[in-house]
């Protein structure tokens, strides 16, 4: 396929074979977890929009799927540390078992912010699944219950991550090179 994007890639960190058959893994693991208790998968958008949708079609267990929109990051590469919601939940969660996906664990600020919200609104379980895990740059103590790979402190895009809403589409995790973002 021709790719206006690629490049602007220096390397790639997880190719689209290894995401497909993490995912599978991850879709199995969540059948087990969730098997007859019909969970609510929350995806974190927009950078788990990708994920979510493979995610869910790996585990065929009877779920339904709501979103919230997130942001912390004005367009940089370095998280604010507030979180502020763009998109609110459209359904009343009180005793869900609450399955959040989200496309990378950083900081921590965004996961640590929504597993409270969510609480506070009455789930009855909540589950982290993460695409990739960053653990080097961790503020708040927030682990993952599934994590698909745990990459260096590099920042990546692609399979629904950006660079400044750019590169969302890339259908692997890459590393942009570094003339992409002084040039911006
Ligand atoms: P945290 O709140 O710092 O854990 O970061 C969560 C959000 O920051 C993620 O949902 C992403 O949208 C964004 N983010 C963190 N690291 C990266 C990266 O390497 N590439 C793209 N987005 C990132
Ligand atoms: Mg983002």
């Amino acid at each position: 396929m021709r790719s206006e994007m690629e490049k602007d890639i220096l390397k790639v960190l997880v190719t689209e074979e290894e995401l497909k058959q993490r995912v599978s893994e991850m879709g199995a693991a969540l059948y087990e977890m969730f098997e007859g208790k019909n969970p609510l998968f929350l995806g974190v958008l927009k950078g788990s929009f990708v994920f979510v949708a493979d995610l869910m079609r790996a585990c065929q267990i009877k779920s339904d799927i709501e979103f919230i929109a997130v942001s912390s990051y004005a367009n940089a590469t370095e998280s604010s540390g507030r979180v502020r919601i763009n998109y609110d939940l459209q359904q009343d969660i009180t005793g869900r078992h609450l399955v959040i996906v989200e496309d990378i664990l950083d900081s921590g600020n965004t996961l640590a912010f929504l597993k409270q919200y969510f609480l506070a609104k009455g789930a009855a379980t909540i589950t982290i699944v993460t695409l990739l895990d960053k653990p080097a740059r961790r503020e708040k103590a927030v682990t993952a219950d599934l994590a698909g790979f745990t990459i260096p402190d590099e920042f990546v895009v692609g399979y629904g991550l950006d660079y400044a809403q750019r590169y969302r589409n890339v259908p692997y995790i890459g590393v942009l090179k570094p003339e992409v973002y002084s040039n911006h």
